[in-house]
């Protein structure tokens, strides 16, 4: 693989992407890795990402020199740019002249790494040092205002470096400069497709459980279904499906579920019908925690105790998660962050129950999850569904939970989604939460008759990971349509309303 060291900014699993877009693939490793054991990785390429800290203080993180002569083609990254001048005896000063954002870069000798490139660009700049003279036996190759050295390298040992940032789209030519460093100064053959994926996990699933039988908790969501999806086609009906119908879930999710997503794989499916289970246990309870706990509770419940039943048919040795990459990152970086909702996910397993879990996606970002669904033959819809919270639309009604509450925000959530993939934004909201307020009530009026009914709230948000996320700005005529759609067809909900706020200080759901 390419590894790209992580010098503490968000940008690493950005810079991840960005070479996997160039067909190449790559891991991230934490800086904290001691270069011996990066190198018995056998890297490809070393990538050094940018960072917060300043070269020039103590406690930072530095990459050794003996990274550099190991023979292994190195790209610094603005810090790691910076940290590679120094490992290498250049000097890192301020020059008094911060850069952020876009920045006009000359380049003097376009080298390898901007070969056919514009001499004059626009690059993404973030920082306040500069390197001020490189290392011995590099070329500096172009400059900014506030970097008289932007860019530098050596062909003969492989090592370049960069201040900006090639990997943000704000960079324009930032996807070509990567392509130049992995297939021109590191050689690397650009072979890393979904196909061979597909392939590779498929063989390696196929090792790995033999002839074993293996169970997976299906959600609906992209990740349970891809996931499922490649474990049938590497063991075909040793793999058995469980489906919980919580009674949460959108209008048509269920019957989506049980018939397109088994026409198209042929996955043997076992639904359990638990919708009376979960409300009784929901009844009466209106704290957000509290209702999260119950359904978490009551979802592993139900899945155990279909996992026997199915288990005693003929043992299952294996279960599937649709973990990702970018929460196996997480998780390695040990960095502990505030439990601020309980997520529930398929953790708690029957005790007597032993089983290994596969998990084909943990080297994947969501946007390959997706082109492996469609290669392996998933319905788009399914594909690009936006991600929808395992406890459902408990969470979406602010109050008690109830059939005929659920019934109402169906309803509502049904028309805000079909209105948006009309105007053909789906695919660029994150996702599209629909509230129900269902102990708020407001008078209206409707014909010549006052109401008194139910206000929602509308909470279309644009994300890249759901750790952060934005309001979207959808136009007027859209907002509009499904306000009148909803307050005419739904007859308990007599407002509309739209959260303007971004996360933070809001979380996407309301609850
Ligand atoms: P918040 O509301 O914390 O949500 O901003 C962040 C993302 O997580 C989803 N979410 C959940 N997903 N189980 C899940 O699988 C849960 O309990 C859960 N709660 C929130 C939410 O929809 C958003 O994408």
């Amino acid at each position: 693989p390419v590894l790209v060291v992580d010098y503490g900014a968000q940008y690493a699993q950005l810079i991840a992407r960005r070479v996997r877009d160039a067909h190449v693939y790559s891991e991230i490793v934490p800086s904290s890795m001691p270069t011996a054991e990066i190198l018995a990785k056998d890297p490809a390429a070393i990538i050094l990402s940018g960072g917060p800290s300043s070269v020039n203080s103590d406690d930072t993180p530095r990459p050794e020199a003996a990274l550099f002569e190991a023979g292994v083609p190195v790209l610094g990254i603005c810090y790691g740019f910076q940290a590679m001048a120094v490992a290498l005896g250049g000097t890192v000063e301020p020059t008094g002249l911060r850069e952020f954002g876009g920045t006009t870069m000359t380049v003097s000798e376009p080298g390898a790494l901007m070969a056919g490139l514009p001499e004059q660009q626009s690059v993404w700049m973030s920082h306040t040092d500069c390197v001020s003279v490189a290392p011995e036996g590099f070329t500096a190759t172009a400059a900014t205002a506030g970097a008289p050295i932007a860019a530098f390298e050596d062909a003969s040992r492989h090592l370049a470096g960069v201040q900006f940032h090639p990997e943000v789209a704000h960079t324009p030519h930032g996807q070509a400069v990567l392509r130049h460093f992995l297939y021109d100064i590191a050689g690397i053959t650009p072979d890393w497709t979904m196909s061979n994926v597909i392939e590779d996990q498929v063989a390696a699933i196929r090792a790995r459980v033999g002839d074993k039988r293996v169970l997976c908790a299906l959600s609906g969501g992209v990740d349970s279904s891809v996931a499922a999806a490649l474990v049938h086609r590497a063991v075909g009906d040793q793999l058995t499906c469980v489906f919980v119908d919580h009674g949460l879930l959108r209008a048509g999710e269920a019957e989506q579920v049980e018939k397109d997503y088994v026409t198209a794989t042929g996955i043997n499916l076992k639904v359990v019908d638990a919708r009376d289970r979960f409300l009784t246990a929901l009844a009466g309870q209106t704290d957000p925690e509290t209702k999260r706990k119950i359904i978490g509770r009551e979802f592993i419940r139900v899945f155990e105790a279909a996992a026997r039943e199915v288990d005693a048919i003929a043992p299952i040795e294996f279960l599937v998660q649709g973990t990702l990459y970018p929460d196996v990152v997480e998780s390695g970086g040990g960095t502990g962050t505030a439990n601020i909702k309980s997520h529930h996910n398929v953790g708690g397993l029957p005790d007597d129950l032993q089983f290994t879990l596969v998990e084909p996606l943990r080297n994947l970002f969501k946007d390959e999850v997706r082109r492996i669904g469609l290669e392996l033959g998933l319905p788009e819809a399914m594909v690009w569904r936006h991600p929808f919270p395992g406890p459902g639309l408990g969470i979406r009604i602010i109050g008690e939970v109830t059939a005929e509450r659920l019934e109402i925000l169906r309803a509502a959530d049904a028309i805000a989604r079909a209105e948006l993939a009309a105007a053909g934004l789906d695919r660029s909201v994150w996702q599209f939460p629909v509230v129900l307020l269902a102990d708020v009530r407001s008078v209206g009026v409707a014909g010549d008759g006052r109401t008194y009914g139910h206000p929602v709230v509308l909470r279309p948000v644009s994300s890249e990971d759901a750790m952060t996320a934005d309001w979207s700005r959808l136009p007027y005529e859209l907002l509009a349509k499904i306000s009148t759609r909803i307050t005419n067809e739904v007859p308990e909900v007599n407002r509309v309303a739209l959260d303007v706020t971004s996360k933070p200080p809001g979380t996407i759901e309301w609850e």
